[in-house]
């Protein structure tokens, strides 16, 4: 059975996790997941450009906690990340919304574990490497989720892949540790299990449901995505991200090798670049996160469907498994 011992501490039948997607993951996605038997991910969400103001963004993310819970009953998480300067308002909706679990990143889970958990609320913290999952700990977060340089979206600067990643945090601490990476069906899950994970949390894989809040052009571009259609940019500017290869990273990566600051840069890509393909749906002009593992995607899908698959094709895998081992 698919059951781990992060799934009575998140509350939910299954150790699946929409990791948030920002922009993208709102209230129908997390719900959706959520009631599938996951655990839905709410990202700082701007569904207008006029609410895409730094301080407008507290008023984004109480709006989809509150869709969230008008849409199932089931526990779904916050993502807070705390790289900005509003963090603490999203906290504060998350207590105020009585949410049942908080994912931290970009950030020292000092700053709002042990106020979240006397609020009864679960968290946990994004991790890039075997330290950053120590300090977690050692703050009392419950659990780690340990994203290799795999994943889609904002990468850590020392790289270090979900295979290798995974099975050293598993080993340093006595958390339970959720990989995320790469994984995008039941074979990176049972991968996942076979390195220590108690959990996995997918992204990239989310982006192309029917709930996600991108433009068709994205989704489908997603489902036509190979192995090779992606890239890390921004690893001399300090801002290194895998994204989706296209005319815009490849402006950017000239830019970026005539030694471009980090300031240059932030102006080059402008505020809001994600949100050209995300609403505009204009795939070559904007900067999307994503996987490599978005050549695994052939279809859009009902996101409950995603973790639905997940779950009955891991039983195929662990046969398979077994059936190698005799
Ligand atoms: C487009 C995109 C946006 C993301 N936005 C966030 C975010 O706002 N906050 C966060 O903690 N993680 C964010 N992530 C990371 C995901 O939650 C997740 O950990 C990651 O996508 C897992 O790797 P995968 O893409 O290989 O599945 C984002 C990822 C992608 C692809």
């Amino acid at each position: 059975m698919l059951h781990t011992k992060i799934c009575d501490i998140l509350g939910v039948q299954y150790p699946i996790i929409q990791g948030g997607l920002g922009h993208m993951s709102g209230g129908e996605l997390a719900a959706a997941v959520s009631s599938a038997g996951g655990l839905g991910t709410i990202a700082l969400t701007t569904r207008t450009r006029d609410l895409y103001a730094q301080e407008k963004w507290p008023i984004s993310v109480r709006n989809e906690i509150k869709l969230a819970k008008s849409l199932t009953n089931k526990p779904f998480a916050v993502n807070v990340p705390m790289d900005n300067n509003v963090h603490d308002k999203f906290v504060e909706a998350a207590i105020e919304e009585k949410v049942k679990v908080v994912v931290l990143a970009a950030g020292n889970p000092r700053l709002y574990a042990k106020t979240l958990k006397a609020h009864g609320i679960k968290v946990m913290q994004l991790v890039f490497a075997v330290r950053h999952a120590q300090v977690a700990e050692a703050e009392g977060v419950d659990a780690v989720i340990a994203s290799g340089v795999d994943a889609g979206g904002f990468i850590h600067l020392n790289e270090l892949p979900t295979l290798a990643l995974v099975p050293q945090i598993v080993d340093a601490v006595k958390l339970p540790v959720i990989a995320a990476g790469g994984i995008c069906d039941a074979r990176g899950m049972a991968a996942a299990f076979a390195l220590g994970a108690e959990g996995v949390q997918l992204g990239t894989r989310f982006i192309a449901t029917n709930e996600a809040l991108a433009h068709q052009n994205l989704k489908q571009y997603l489902v036509n995505a190979a192995e090779t259609s992606t890239i890390v940019t921004g690893r001399k500017s300090q801002m290194a991200m895998r994204v989706i290869k296209n005319k815009f990273t490849a402006d950017l990566m000239e830019k970026e090798a005539t030694g471009f600051t980090k300031e240059q840069m932030g102006v080059f890509i402008g505020s809001g670049r994600g949100l050209v393909a995300i609403m505009d749906g204009n795939v070559e002009e904007g900067s999307v996160g994503c996987s490599p593992s978005v050549g695994m995607i052939k279809e859009i899908l009902p996101a409950g469907e995603v973790v639905r698959r997940l779950v009955a094709d891991y039983s195929k895998i662990v046969s398979r498994l077994d059936g190698l081992a005799k």
